[in-house]
């Protein structure tokens, strides 16, 4: 059976993918500990050990807000090491699937990006995301860059949470009304990953040269689209309607209130725009992303 090394275990992405790869074949999936991305050495010997047939990096330097005060580490796991990965991959024979970010352009467009569009970051984590997939695309492998947005989850650090948090200790929350993308599912994320996989005819000889005629970047989101408060919206209504005693149920919801980017100053400007067109994804894979709504609903109810 095929090997797949995954980076990210602990993370939202990859805490789900470990499972749904886990479908696929075996799956290897050393932690910060074991290989750390910011330690070139222990990435390429952790991978010759391995010898996997994949490498999907769900891993990266996430905290979008701390990468502006400390660039060189973010660029050290989300510039450089994708490209050691890539490197190393070429060595291996191995296709890579790496993850990006909606942060990768500056929100100005007003109509969904698509993957066509010039990325033009304008925070340090979306420039140092970008270094990554140019880093991914300057080795000749079979990869896949998929870019996601808004990612959330019933563990790790998100949005969803945070509300759900802020909901127990406040009477009235202030949410910015006027960035507008789509939350992201981490379980549909690998759920779509594992589909892709598929349709490429993962374990099968052709894999290789399957990933390698559909090599390059794709936007991976849910569908429809929102701002941060009519997310917050929708996480509310669905905690008050939860039922007694489950894990998202809220007794008492608080006051909502819209407010504008300028005032919620935050260390990293965010895009205002950045819903992402999933037509090349649907096109190529026949995969169709579930609408952000009914993906929350899912996740709400799941345990
Ligand atoms: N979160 C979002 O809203 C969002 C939006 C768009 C795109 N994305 C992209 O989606 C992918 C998955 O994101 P996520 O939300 O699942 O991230 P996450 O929950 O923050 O998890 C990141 C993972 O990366 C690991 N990691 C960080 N630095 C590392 C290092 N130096 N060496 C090894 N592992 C390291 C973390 O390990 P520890 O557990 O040890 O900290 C963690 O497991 C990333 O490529 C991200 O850029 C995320």
């Amino acid at each position: 059976m095929s090997r797949i090394l995954l980076t990210g275990k602990n993370g939202q992405v990859g805490f789900e993918l470990e499972r749904r790869l886990a479908r696929l074949g075996q799956v290897v999936a050393p932690g910060r500990g074991e290989m750390d991305l910011s330690d070139p050495d222990a990435v390429r010997r952790t991978l010759r050990e391995a010898k996997p047939d994949l490498i999907v990096n769900a891993a990266a330097y996430t905290a979008v807000d701390r990468a502006e005060a400390e660039p060189e580490r973010a660029l050290a796991v989300n510039g450089v090491a994708p490209g050691i990965l890539a490197e190393e991959a070429k060595r291996l024979g191995a296709a890579l699937i790496h993850y990006s970010t909606d942060y990768v352009f500056d929100g100005s467009k007003g109509a969904p990006y698509t993957e066509e569009d010039e990325p033009r970051p304008i925070s340090a984590y979306g420039r140092t995301k970008l270094a990554g997939e140019r880093a991914i695309e300057a080795v000749d492998i079979p990869h896949l860059i998929l870019r996601t947005s808004w990612v959330y989850g019933a563990r790790g650090s998100n949005f969803l949470l945070t509300i759900l948090r802020l909901a127990k200790e406040r009477d009235e929350l202030a949410i910015v009304d006027d960035q507008i993308g789509a939350p992201t599912w981490s379980r549909a994320i690998a759920a779509a990953t594992g589909t892709i996989l598929e349709y490429l005819g993962w374990n099968q000889p052709a894999f290789h040269d399957a990933c390698a005629a559909k090599r390059g970047t794709y936007n991976l989101t849910a569908a429809g689209q929102t701002s941060w408060h009519g997310f917050a919206a929708a996480i509310l209504a669905h905690a008050a309607s939860a039922p007694p005693g489950t894990p998202f149920c809220l007794e008492q919801a608080p006051v909502l209130k819209p407010i504008t980017t300028e005032q919620y100053p935050t260390p990293a400007q965010r895009p205002r725009y950045s819903v992402l067109s999933n037509a090349k994804l649907q096109r190529t894979f026949g995969v169709a992303m579930p609408d952000w709504k009914s993906s929350l609903a899912d996740c709400m109810s799941s345990e």
